[in-house]
């Protein structure tokens, strides 16, 4: 039996982004946050590096914008970049006092008047400025956040819930174009529920599920991107999809990152026959922004026909490693590298989405009533190419503003009247699942081949062929079967990738991440990939 809830404000996504906005919100406000798996499945918890931020008084505020807007070639919205990184500090602190174990830096004290926490050092950055929890910083942070979020009574953290699609004045055929909740599929009573909301916030996370290869765990399927298109949403810049240089290769090591911290703290790229090539690439070497260091990689694997290259932390001391990377030390080892002595065999693959749902600076999206936060909202700051570290900032930052205008708002909103519920009449259960998992798969292969660090017009062409086709097919599935979780992510994860395919094709130039073998100059004009489903 389909139920039927109410909340204030809905959040879709338990990470970063989702939980700031729901422990920032006023506690007399009912809040529900959704998971489409158990709470800690998302990319926060997987966040090894840290969050960037202006905390040393040798660095400036002038210094981190400079730095993004570099790293976003020409692309970063400077009105963006600075309201994040002005209120940088802000939101360290806010997690300080939420209770976030930063690692503390062995020179000082907490007695010392000076800032106490270690700041590592990532690519794109001329200052050490990257506060971290040794190398497992998301987990410390989701799990500080979400203990708080438990000790909230006006917060109802559900897990296995899978948010279908959001609910809008215009798709039940109202006057107006308002948000007024979300249609919910509940994976354990197989119903999809209506939750009514006078606010839903879009907090899923990005879409590198897309592409085969990704640092990223199961559910970054783009499902807040897909769903804000869907209730007509722009989207912006979506060719830009970023690829972390250094993922570790080996065929049991499923998506685990290999943190950039590592060269921040003096690892070394080298080759099979151990010659470091980045030098040849860039006077920043390894510490050269992401898209750099990974189609220099690419260029150097596809060059002497290599599967891998090798990142090498082995001359620093043994205790250094351990203590400050005993995450990384400790997964290599389980399969067989020991990181203090040998060199890590190290790939690019694809880890976080730069562009997403067109908003301003508090997140909201251009249906009235509806938010975006994280990595599902393109907000300006990343540009062609997202600075390491300014991702988990940019949560924080969007999360608490987003909170700020829903509370502004609450005295003109009011809550929505009795919603329809889902209509599961039409459909039944599914006997060809054969299907869900066929296209899953070769939308992502197809995205890894034509879709990649290196593209062509006529990749993209094939590539956008067969995301029509398939998109097509998944709709004539999605209108005759009952929902199921793979077949919700499939849906969203194909509109995505035709999304990202159609703002790539329509870019040329190379810029940032998008590098296109049909147009290598850049363009003497920075302008957006803006898309509107109207
Ligand atoms: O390399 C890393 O630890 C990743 C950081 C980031 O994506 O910002």
């Amino acid at each position: 039996m389909n139920q039927h809830f109410q909340h204030d404000v809905l959040v879709i996504g338990s990470g970063a982004a989702g939980l700031t906005l729901a422990l920032t919100l006023p506690s007399e406000l009912s809040i529900a946050v959704l998971s489409k798996g158990d709470l800690a499945n998302g990319s926060t918890y997987w966040a090894q590096g840290g969050v960037a931020a202006v905390l040393d008084d040798t660095d400036t505020v002038q210094s981190h914008v400079e730095d993004t807007l570099n790293a976003g070639a020409g692309l970063c919205r400077e009105d963006a970049v600075r309201f994040t990184v002005e209120h940088s500090r802000e939101a360290i602190q806010w997690l300080i006092d939420q209770g976030v174990p930063f690692t503390r830096d062995e020179n000082t004290s907490p007695d010392d008047a000076g800032f106490e926490f270690h700041l590592t050092r990532e690519g794109g950055h001329s200052h050490r400025r990257i506060i971290h929890a040794a190398d497992a910083t998301g987990a410390a942070i989701f799990n500080t956040l979400l203990a708080k979020a438990k000790q909230r009574p006006n917060i109802e953290l559900l897990e296995q819930r899978v948010a279908v699609d959001v609910i809008t004045e215009r798709r039940l055929g109202l006057d107006g174009d308002r948000c007024l909740g979300a249609y919910v599929l509940n994976r354990t009573s197989g119903q999809v529920d209506t939750y009514q909301a006078r606010f839903v916030v879009l907090a899923c996370g990005g879409a590198a599920k897309v592409y085969l290869y990704t640092s990223n765990p199961d559910g970054a399927c783009g499902d807040g991107i897909a769903m804000a298109w869907r209730a007509g949403c722009r989207v912006g810049n979506l060719e830009f999809n970023q690829f972390h240089p250094t993922c570790l290769y080996h065929p049991q090591a499923k998506s685990f990152l290999i943190t950039e911290a590592l060269r921040g703290e003096g690892a070394l790229l080298k080759l099979p026959n151990g010659e470091r090539f980045m030098p040849r690439f860039d006077p920043r070497a390894e510490l050269a922004p992401r898209d750099i260091v990974a189609r220099a990689i690419d260029h150097e694997m596809k060059r002497l026909g290599v599967d891998c290259v090798y990142l090498d932390i082995s001359h620093k001391p043994a205790d250094f490693i351990k203590s400050h990377f005993p995450t990384v030390y400790e997964r290599c080892l389980t399969f067989g590298i020991d990181i203090t002595r040998q060199p890590i065999p190290v790939v690019p693959a694809a880890h976080y989405t730069c562009g997403g749902v067109v908003v301003d600076q508090h997140g909201r999206t251009d249906v009235p009533g509806l938010y975006a936060i994280g990595e599902t909202s393109f907000t300006g700051l990343h540009g062609a190419n997202r600075m390491a570290s300014n991702s988990l900032l940019e949560c924080f930052v969007y999360g608490r503003s987003a909170a700020a205008d829903i509370v502004a708002q609450l005295p003109q909103v009011s809550m929505p009247g009795d919603l329809p519920g889902w209509d599961a009449s039409q459909v039944t259960d599914s006997d060809e699942d054969v299907i869900i998992a066929h296209n899953w798969d070769e939308l992502r292969r197809f995205m890894w081949d034509y879709v990649g660090i290196v593209r062509t017009d006529k990749r993209l062409l094939r590539a956008r062929h067969r995301a029509r086709l398939l998109l097509h097919e998944i709709d004539e599935f999605y209108s005759n079967y009952k929902v199921s979780r793979d077949l919700i992510e499939l849906r969203n994860l194909a509109q995505v990738a035709y999304l990202m395919i159609r703002s790539a094709q329509k870019r040329k130039e190379s810029r940032g991440l998008h590098y296109s073998l049909d147009y290598p100059e850049l363009l003497p004009e920075a302008t957006d990939t803006i898309l509107s489903p109207h």
